[in-house]
């Protein structure tokens, strides 16, 4: 009888009411894992950003929680900005967030959980005699310094240390990662040098450095935080470049005696080479789960609507599904994210089909029962004697300037249309495009084209995605989970995907349809099998702790 109200719609998390961005402490914490995120808990657009909290056993079902920490003091009225969350060896659970003046000037504050013996962390107290913990230093813009996470733990004199983003532009419009370290979280010291910084990509939000293991089962490749490199050790750098909001990593080498982080292949460091995920999906975070041994990443997947129509529907942004994150032990130059296994729990009947051939030129449609709430995953083979004989084909392509899924080229596009109407008009294609060199290279490529996803006005419409590895004697494969508005898309396993929200206005209901389409002009397509589960919604609750206390 404390349930205020409750939602079963999809399976993506958001809030059901209002507005959220960013993602900020997750973890599992006694019992429950926690999400926290940015969250406008009165109106749906951004602004008065508090720290939303929500609570799940299974990291798909959520009891949402009252609002953790509020912009309710001057260093932070302007705003309760990402930060992170840290549980101390003496049972301590501590935050650090950015919060902003009225001025709008970064600074980074202190709270704690009142109560660590409470598995559901409901009450955070903030430090007001020694907030903001953290202003910016010399030469670094006021409005240039946030998102403070740890990187770095050294046992032996538990000191911790910290990245906070910025950018320098009195260098080359540079992206840095900065480092402090503290004892108590009062006092911080600057160090002297950068962990690491690239120049020309801007302001970096959101840093994240974390280890993967680069050799056995993906069960033993995530690892713990704080974790030594090693030979079979490799460090991520991720940072979210506000410039063109978009979530880079890099591999390499972090050396904790010199704080620093050094990428394996400079010409693909943070901000110029990998990105998580090509379309919308920015300031992702992960955390080590220590029930099941993995890292997971979250991510927010904002709305590319107007805000009138957001807040009309009363509500804007999702999280991504929670992604696994593993290095990838095959191509060794890239990591792997790959929804977690739990959304596969929501799988319940499935329509299967295999050896499909899609001809140059046609389409083919896979009759489910329901194609708003889907789970589909698809492999593909090319005819190889036409993709031979194919020389020197689209070198160059790129799926953001290339004219999408309706613009011809010899080996490419073909995959897969969700969220259609039956005359095709609406539409978002998934698909590959395969470029070949005369040297006989190959490069795949996974786009979404979001041109015809809606006939709505005011939607920013785009081709998003880029290329990845296939190795030999590997079919190209494919997964993409459908939710209403929301296409989250996934090639070869995870090495690379693209996140779109979509907004049809007629491929909705029993109009929606999923096809296969081929539109190479030279190549043969053949659907070696696709299966398509209905998914299951997952279950938000809402509790009205205020009569709780009464
Ligand atoms: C990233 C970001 C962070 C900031 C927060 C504000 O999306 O801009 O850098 O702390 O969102 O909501």
């Amino acid at each position: 009888n404390r349930v205020l109200t409750w939602q079963k719609a999809g399976f993506h998390f958001r809030t059901v009411k209002n507005y959220m961005n960013d993602p900020s402490g997750p973890m599992y914490y006694k019992g429950w894992y926690h999400i926290f995120y940015q969250h406008n808990p009165d109106a749906a657009y951004w602004g008065n950003i508090t720290w939303g909290h929500a609570v799940s056993r299974d990291l798909l079902n959520w009891f949402h929680l009252p609002v953790a920490v509020k912009p309710d003091r001057w260093y932070d009225t302007f705003g309760v900005w990402t930060g992170s969350i840290m549980i101390l060896p003496d049972g301590r659970v501590i935050m650090l967030y950015t919060g902003g003046t009225v001025e709008k000037y970064q600074n980074i504050n202190l709270a704690e959980a009142a109560d660590p013996s409470d598995p559901l962390l409901v009450e955070w107290v903030k430090y007001d005699a020694v907030n903001p913990v953290l202003n910016p230093p010399p030469g670094i813009g006021l409005t240039d310094f946030r998102d403070p996470n740890p990187i770095w733990i050294n046992e032996t004199d538990s000191t911790w240390y910290f990245v906070i983003g910025s950018k320098n532009d009195s260098l080359q419009h540079t992206g840095i990662a900065m480092v402090y370290t503290t004892k108590n979280f009062v006092n911080f010291t600057l160090l002297p040098h950068v962990l690491h910084s690239v120049d020309k990509v801007g302001m970096w939000e959101c840093v994240e450095l974390y280890a993967v293991a680069t050799s056995g089962p993906p069960s033993t490749r995530g690892l713990d935080n704080f974790v030594w490199p090693g030979e079979n050790v490799k460090h991520v750098l991720k940072a979210s470049m506000n410039d063109e909001w978009h979530d880079y990593y890099a591999i390499g080498t972090f050396d904790p005696e010199t704080m620093t982080w050094t990428p394996d292949d400079e010409t693909m460091d943070v901000g110029i080479g990998l990105r998580f995920d090509w379309g919308k999906f920015y300031a992702s975070r992960t955390f080590y789960d220590q029930v099941k041994q993995r890292r997971v990443q979250w991510s927010y997947v904002g709305e590319v609507d107007d805000r009138d129509a957001d807040v009309k529907k009363g509500w804007a942004s999702f999280q991504a599904l929670p992604r696994e994150v593993l290095f990838d032990v095959k191509t060794r130059t890239n990591l792997l994210t790959w929804p977690i296994k739990e959304v596969e729990t929501l799988r319940m009947t499935s329509t299967n089909f295999c050896d499909i051939t899609v001809e140059k030129g046609t389409t083919f449609e896979l009759i489910v029962p329901d194609a708003n709430q889907i789970d589909i995953e698809a492999e593909f083979q090319v005819n190889k004697e036409e993709l031979e004989a194919a020389i020197e084909a689209d070198i160059g392509y790129n799926c953001s300037t290339s004219g999408g899924a309706t613009n011809r080229g010899q080996l490419g596009p073909f995959g897969l249309l969700v969220l259609a109407n039956e005359d095709l008009s609406e539409q978002t294609a998934t698909y590959f495009y395969v470029s070949r060199g005369t040297d006989g290279s190959l490069h795949t490529h996974l786009c979404q084209d979001e041109m015809r996803s809606s006939k709505a006005h005011n939607i920013v419409k785009r081709v998003v995605g880029g290329t990845f590895a296939v190795l030999d004697g590997e079919l190209l494969s494919l997964r993409i989970l459908v939710d209403h508005s929301i296409v989250e898309s996934f090639a070869q396993g995870g090495r690379t995907s693209t996140t779109s929200r979509v907004y049809p206005t007629e491929a909705i209901y029993d109009a929606a349809r999923v096809f296969l389409f081929n539109n190479a002009t030279g190549v043969t397509v053949t659907a070696k099998s696709v299966k398509i589960w209905q998914m299951n919604s997952t279950i938000n609750q809402y509790y009205d702790f205020k009569s709780q206390q009464a």
